[in-house]
């Protein structure tokens, strides 16, 4: 990237794959690459934006998430219809959220998260993570407890400052809601590019009641997922984890 030598790339690398413990515009600002605020290559942020379960308790500006919200919405939707709906939860209303999530227990998400019987090679692509992020948290299959108490994590957003939630009307369909993707895509390249880790979560769809009550979302939304927003905390092993993608031959066909 712009003139970085291999050693620096080579840094560079390894302070995105979490090897290093400050966040990344510590490095970025070493390496000469301009972040919050700056440019970065579409490659670059694509490359090293990962999903972060684990971050600081520095605040986030409702000025950088609206900035990077507005941006968002220049993704493409099937005839410009723009069918995400955004709720931001930020600053002492985070404090706000908890307490109110705290009166309520999960519940069936109003959508099926998986097809009820998840063919391969998707099961074990999904398998293959879980066992990767446990085997980092250094937790047994057998134990179930831990297990659970990782995935109650996702209800506290992994200990992000800023999140928000995503929603769509339920008269929209397919198409509609792979528009919500290119979204949210979109959202967290330029969250990337402006310094910050995300992580999105269909978890939340699990807890759709507590989230539509406390949002005030319209009978006809629903939810589809939350998005985890802040600053990466690098020391946390869980934020090490490189997911894993199939070659090319196995899903691309030149037809
Ligand atoms: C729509 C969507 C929902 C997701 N839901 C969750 C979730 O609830 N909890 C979680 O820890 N990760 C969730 N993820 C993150 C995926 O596990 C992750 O994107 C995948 O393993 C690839 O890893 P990467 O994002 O680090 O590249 C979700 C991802 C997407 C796109």
């Amino acid at each position: 990237m712009n003139g970085l030598n291999s050693t620096a790339k080579t840094f560079k690398d390894s302070v995105f794959r979490g090897q290093h413990t400050l966040p990344p515009i510590f490095y970025i600002s070493i390496l000469g690459t301009k972040s919050t605020g700056g440019k970065m290559e579409v490659s670059q942020a694509v490359k090293q934006r990962k999903s972060i379960r684990g971050f600081l308790p520095n605040p986030v500006e409702d000025k950088v998430l609206s900035t990077l919200l507005e941006k968002s919405s220049r993704a493409p939707s099937g005839g410009n219809v723009q069918p995400w709906r955004i709720y931001v939860i930020n600053g002492s209303r985070m404090d706000d959220f908890k307490t109110h999530l705290a009166n309520f227990s999960l519940s069936e998400s109003e959508y099926p998260i998986y097809p009820p019987k998840l063919q391969e090679p998707y099961r074990t692509n999904r398998f293959e993570l879980g066992e990767e992020m446990y085997k980092l948290l250094g937790i047994p299959r057998e134990d179930k407890a831990a297990r659970l108490a990782n995935m109650a994590k996702n209800y506290d957003f992994f200990g992000a400052p800023a999140a928000f939630f995503c929603f769509i009307d339920r008269s929209m369909g397919a198409a509609q809601w792979s528009d919500l993707g290119m979204f949210l895509q979109t959202f967290m390249l330029l969250a990337e590019e402006a310094g910050l880790g995300t992580c999105p979560q269909e978890a939340w769809a699990m807890h759709h009641q507590a989230v539509s009550e406390f949002v005030s979302a319209p009978e006809n939304e629903m939810i589809f997922c939350g998005i985890s927003i802040g600053y990466p905390d690098w020391a946390q092993p869980v934020n090490s984890l490189e997911s894993r993608r199939m070659p090319l031959e196995q899903w691309c066909t030149w037809a």
